[in-house]
């Protein structure tokens, strides 16, 4: 396998090694995630994260599977694991699905090697092709908001929304971000302004429970946010808290878009209730990283995603252009080719 490397994904020598981000800001450290059982166990905690890279890093894996050796079962073994440490994003069932095909149809290591590089490579290049149609949304001077983490870290290349907000910095646009903290796990405090510092693009960090009074005073023109499955209708699942953000982007008047690659778009359903939504460990809501403020037998509800209508959304952005509201009343099939 080539030598790849992203910001929180590579390949050396063979091995696939992740950016522990369960310990960013802080502690940069690199797993090894070369052998499947250990790759599942770092994207059920998180340590890797984010639709598009669980994906493509699940892809790294088999094919470094293959590598060393391994038989044709244990390589459907490793693709049905893989493919259930997480439900919601649909990116990762997406690769596991290619690299099956290419177990199905016969191929050997080199094919899957080669799937699996390709599947990194196409991502980096969605990713530009969404902060070139994204940033061309965006006027100079805006307030953008964002939540959750959607940069570099989530994807083989720049990112999805953060990758448009990145390309409209490069393009001058002087823009501000408003990182939503991002609760439970707080991967907008943790990891989008650990980017956005490492960027110099200038941002402000809030709570989730702020964001409605900063779109009341104006400071925000656009809120961008990633998407962990887009059903065929528009309706799209991501990071918990992205459907309470809508409503309150809709009710100020401010564009509110999605940005994923093809990879997230899943036509097999066909609105929002089709999206099965993960619901995590009590542990995660009671407190964080050890320390616990809540009583610990608390009943805690905890979804990571929750879906938001089609309704909300100003217009979708894909790596395949821009797609407003009433175009996504069409559907989405129309746009597969
Ligand atoms: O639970 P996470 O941190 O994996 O959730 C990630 C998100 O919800 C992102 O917004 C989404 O995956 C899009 S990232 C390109």
């Amino acid at each position: 396998m080539r030598d790849l490397t992203s910001l929180g994904l590579k390949t050396v020598g063979g091995r696939v090694l992740v950016l522990d981000q369960r310990r960013l800001p802080d502690i940069e450290e690199w797993l090894d995630g070369t052998a499947p059982a250990a790759l599942v166990e770092h994207i059920r905690r998180l340590s890797v994260r984010g639709a598009p890279l669980i994906g493509v890093s699940a892809a790294l894996g088999v094919a470094a599977h293959a590598e060393r050796g391994a038989s044709r079962t244990q390589l459907e073994q490793a693709c049905a694991s893989l493919r259930a440490a997480r439900p919601t994003a649909v990116n990762l069932a997406w690769a596991m699905d290619q690299m099956r095909g290419v177990l199905d149809a016969g191929g050997g290591v080199g094919e899957l090697v080669k799937r699996a590089e390709a599947i990194f490579d196409q991502d980096a290049e969605f990713c530009e092709q969404m902060a070139n149609h994204g940033a061309a949304l965006i006027a100079p001077g805006e307030g953008i908001l964002t939540h959750c983490n959607t940069g570099g870290l989530v994807t083989a290349g720049i990112g999805t929304a953060l990758g448009v907000i990145r390309r409209a910095h490069e393009l001058g646009r002087n823009v501000h971000v408003f990182v939503d903290e991002t609760r439970p796990l707080l991967q907008g405090a943790r990891l989008t302004t650990w980017e956005l510092g490492r960027l110099g693009i200038p941002h402000t960090l809030i709570t989730d429970g702020m964001a409605a009074s900063v779109l009341a005073r104006g400071k925000v023109q656009r809120v961008l946010v990633g998407a962990d499955r887009i059903a065929r209708n528009g309706d799209f699942a991501n990071k918990v808290g992205t459907y309470a953000l809508a409503i309150v982007a809709c009710h100020h008047g401010v564009p509110f878009h999605p940005v994923a690659p093809w990879s997230t778009v899943d036509l097999s359903c066909a609105s929002g209730r089709d999206i099965p939504i993960e619901e995590r460990a009590a542990s995660e809501v009671r407190g964080y990283s050890g320390m616990r403020w809540a009583p610990s037998d608390v009943d805690v509800f905890n979804p990571a995603f929750d879906v938001t209508p089609v309704a909300l959304i100003e217009s979708l952005v894909l790596d395949r252009g821009v797609f407003s509201r009433s175009a996504l009343a069409q559907g989405l099939s129309g746009v597969a080719g």
